[in-house]
């Protein structure tokens, strides 16, 4: 099963290029679901037809949802969200602005995000593309299984048995609210479905995400922080699509001025993103609605006549860049994760108490789990390498870490918090 997912400034064609890519894994015979999480959907347009919050056919081989926020929210998050008001409420907070408290900014479309899961574990569909909210949105929801986990460890600071267990006795003296058994199934569940989508969306073999531009430099500028961004939080990026670019026989001068410097930055694009595959698609004499003109673009992205698993088949992996790795050099284990086109700032190092390490380069930061091996050793320092950053664990000799230690394991913690006995 692959996911492929679309992102980048506002405008710039994320939701068509999804559209196309959806039309040409559908007729190559994937049974193909396009999902937008964008909460100002245009999925519907892109097919020239209405499309709801559920799941629609909308060729053979072919389903598309525009997921609803709020429901998603609901499904995902309520129960946690009333226990929160609950609480809030019983410290003396007003109703309203409990309801806002609890809700975290990114909440929502992490909600939307969730519904990934569902289908990917549903085993109904072998491609699920996303159209995703522009970059801005994106980015930050994609940072937020970390935050999520955060929130949660934060506001249910205890394990469920020792609350189980107290219960009788605090009941005695407070009225405070307190979680109950359906409460943790709930939290157990969330922390679960979190847990997956963020295997999901890392996991290279699965989940490549592509960003889509316009030569235009303040686009490609955005897009480079985009793909920083992915990179520092261990996505894997594997093609750049650059939309809307003139026709090379584009006769009318009037247009002189607008190729000269559309070409100055498609070579931009080209010294910002290689290795990378950048996939050109011509600005068309019409806008992109309707099957035929997403086959169309289909056609300049991805080449006519294409074979599955072969040329022509968007689930190819067109990148295969290494994410994070873990590995032993000079005394030291070496935690490296790709950072290209960074501005190469002061790297800030923060560990906390909860083994993560929080890295701040500039205005990015990111926080990082540590695998359970890692946790245990004192930080050297961080250099950047080439294109990415390295950060250098000490380990004397005599410390030799099994494998399945140097694995993330942070969310096993939590899990087991929550767990039900
Ligand atoms: N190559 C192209 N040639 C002509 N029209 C295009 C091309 N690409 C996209 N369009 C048109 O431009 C408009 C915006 O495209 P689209 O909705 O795909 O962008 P988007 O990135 O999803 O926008 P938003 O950020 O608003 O969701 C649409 O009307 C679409 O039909
Ligand atoms: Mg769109």
């Amino acid at each position: 099963m692959r996911i492929l997912l679309y992102t980048g400034k506002g405008g710039v064609g994320k939701t068509s290029v999804s559209a196309a890519t959806a039309v040409r894994c559908a007729e190559l015979g994937y049974r193909t679901a396009v999902l937008s999480t964008d909460p100002a959907h245009s999925l519907g347009d892109s097919f020239d037809r209405k499309i709801g919050n559920q799941l629609v056919q909308l060729q053979p081989n072919l389903w598309g949802q525009e997921i609803d926020l709020l429901s998603q929210m609901d499904a995902y998050w309520g129960t946690v969200l009333n226990y929160l008001n609950a609480l809030f409420a019983w410290q003396g907070m007003d109703k309203l602005v409990a309801e806002e408290t609890a809700v975290l900014p990114g909440m929502e479309e992490l909600a939307s995000l969730m519904q990934i899961t569902a289908l990917a574990d549903s085993g109904d569909y072998d491609v699920i593309i996303i159209d995703a909210a522009p970059t801005g949105s994106t980015l930050q929801l994609l940072s937020f299984p970390d935050m999520a986990r955060w929130y949660i460890e934060k506001i249910f600071p205890f394990q469920r048995k020792t609350i189980l267990m107290a219960r009788p006795v605090v009941r005695r003296m407070t009225d405070m609210p307190l979680p109950d058994e359906d409460m943790f199934d709930s939290i157990e569940d969330l922390v679960e479905h979190l847990e997956r989508m963020s295997q999901l969306l890392s996991d290279s073999d699965i989940s490549s995400m592509r960003v889509v531009l316009n030569p235009e430099k303040m686009v490609v500028k955005e897009a480079q922080r985009a793909y920083t961004y992915l990179n520092l939080y261990g996505y894997s990026v594997d093609a750049v699509v650059c939309n809307r670019v003139f026709p090379r026989d584009l006769s009318d001068h009037y247009f002189d001025t607008w190729k000269t410097a559309q070409a100055a930055n498609l070579e931009l694009v080209h010294e910002c993103f290689q290795p990378l595959p950048i996939f050109e698609i011509p600005l068309f004499d019409q806008e992109v609605t309707g099957v035929d003109m997403l086959r169309r673009m289909a056609n300049t992205v991805f080449g006519h006549h294409p074979v599955k698993g072969g040329h022509g088949d968007p689930t190819q992996k067109f990148y295969a860049g290494k994410s994070q790795e873990i590995f032993r050099r000079d005394g030291q284990y070496v935690l490296s994760i790709p950072l290209p086109l960074v501005e190469r700032a002061e790297i800030n190092l923060h560990r906390s108490v909860f083994d993560e390490l929080i890295v701040r380069i500039g205005n990015w930061k990111r926080n990082l789990a540590l695998p359970t091996g890692l946790a245990k050793l004192e930080i050297a320092g961080a250099k950047y390498e080439g294109d990415r950053l390295n950060i250098l664990f000490t380990a004397p000799d005599a410390v030799e870490i099994p494998a399945e230690e140097l694995r993330t394991g942070r969310w096993d913690n939590l899990k087991s918090r929550f767990k039900r006995k």
